[in-house]
């Protein structure tokens, strides 16, 4: 068999690969996102961004585990308005790779939404992802948009009438049905999901006798993940149609292999850039080429909701 092609098709964008940069990861400085691109990230998330710069928590803020990283950064960005210079000067060094630029958006109130979406336009990146679901700062923003079907509705609501880029809505484990969230974003209109988010956790210094981060809990992330991301992308593939960045645990082209053949299109990957550096993406895409040659997948198409029943 020839060798099996990446290449792939996403809300009309032509990516090379599918794998995705996922958001806060690395931040939004356009010369890492460049070099993530350079390294074979197909697609990029930029770190969430909201209405007014934030500081986000005191240290301790991340913590690596045995099996994965535990985070509670709390959004630290710059705010919407001085975030545009940054997006748009990624979105110029991507768009001479020929790698689109997911601008990640969240805010503490709902009517906010609205105006970070425009504000963030401005930038004119690919796409808006819209982060309803981080676990780390309900203590000053109450509970997650992400955690009913009518919130979730509602975030995408104000989205939509808000901007014409297209919009994904990014979703969180620890709900009862995601599918009845992922069917109430597209809606209302979201032309995509994003799944999943950190999943809320804590970790306990027993000398200490306190949890290791300052915020006490975090979100998990890492090969734990995967399984819980597996599951709810599979869930959400069952109940929509709109294609869904598969992200959460990934760290090997069978874990990408594993995350499409549960319905995803594109494949974030997050915390294994942390551990091993940019070089991850094109060594993940060795191994999906592999592992499609090896099983008789000529291209992604193939694999895609394979597991599906
Ligand atoms: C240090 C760190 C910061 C993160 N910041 C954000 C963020 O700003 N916005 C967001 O939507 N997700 C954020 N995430 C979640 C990731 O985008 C991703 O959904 C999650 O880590 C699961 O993927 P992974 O297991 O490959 O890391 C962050 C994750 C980590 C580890």
């Amino acid at each position: 068999m020839l060798t099996p092609e990446l290449n792939c098709s996403f809300l009309g964008m032509n990516l090379t690969n599918p794998l995705v940069l996922a958001s806060g990861i690395l931040g939004t400085s356009p010369s890492l996102m460049e070099r993530m691109a350079l390294s074979g990230a197909a697609a990029i998330t930029s770190k969430s961004c909201g209405p007014e710069a934030r500081a986000g928590h005191p240290n301790p803020v991340t913590v690596a585990w045995d099996c994965g990283v535990l985070n509670a950064i709390g959004l630290t960005n710059p705010g919407a308005r001085a975030e545009v210079p940054l997006l748009r000067e990624t979105k110029q060094r991507l768009a001479a790779l020929g790698v689109p630029l997911f601008a990640s958006i969240f805010a503490p109130r709902l009517e906010d939404y609205g105006e970070v979406a425009r504000i963030i336009a401005e930038a004119e990146p690919d796409l808006i992802e819209v982060n309803i679901s981080c676990p780390n700062v309900a203590s000053e923003f109450g509970t997650p948009f992400s955690a009913s079907a009518e919130s979730a509705a509602a975030v995408t609501r104000t989205v939509r009438k808000a901007v014409n880029l297209p919009i994904s809505i990014k979703l969180a484990p620890n709900v009862p049905e995601i599918s009845l969230i992922a069917q109430a974003v597209v809606e209302e209109g979201a032309d995509a999901i994003t799944a999943i988010n950190t999943m809320p956790a804590m970790l306990i210094d027993a000398t200490a006798a306190k949890p290791v981060l300052s915020n006490r809990t975090g979100g998990l992330s890492g090969p734990a993940l995967k399984p819980i991301a597996l599951r709810c992308v599979y869930e959400i593939a069952q109940a929509v149609s709109v294609p869904i960045i598969g992200t959460g645990g990934l760290s090997s082209g069978i874990d990408a292999a594993e995350m499409l053949m549960a319905g995803a299109t594109l494949v974030g990957i997050g915390s294994v850039v942390i551990n091993d550096g940019p070089s991850v993406f094109s060594r993940i895409c060795t191994e999906l080429a592999t592992f499609m040659k090896d099983n008789g997948y000529a291209q992604l198409g193939d694999v895609r909701g394979k597991a599906l029943t």
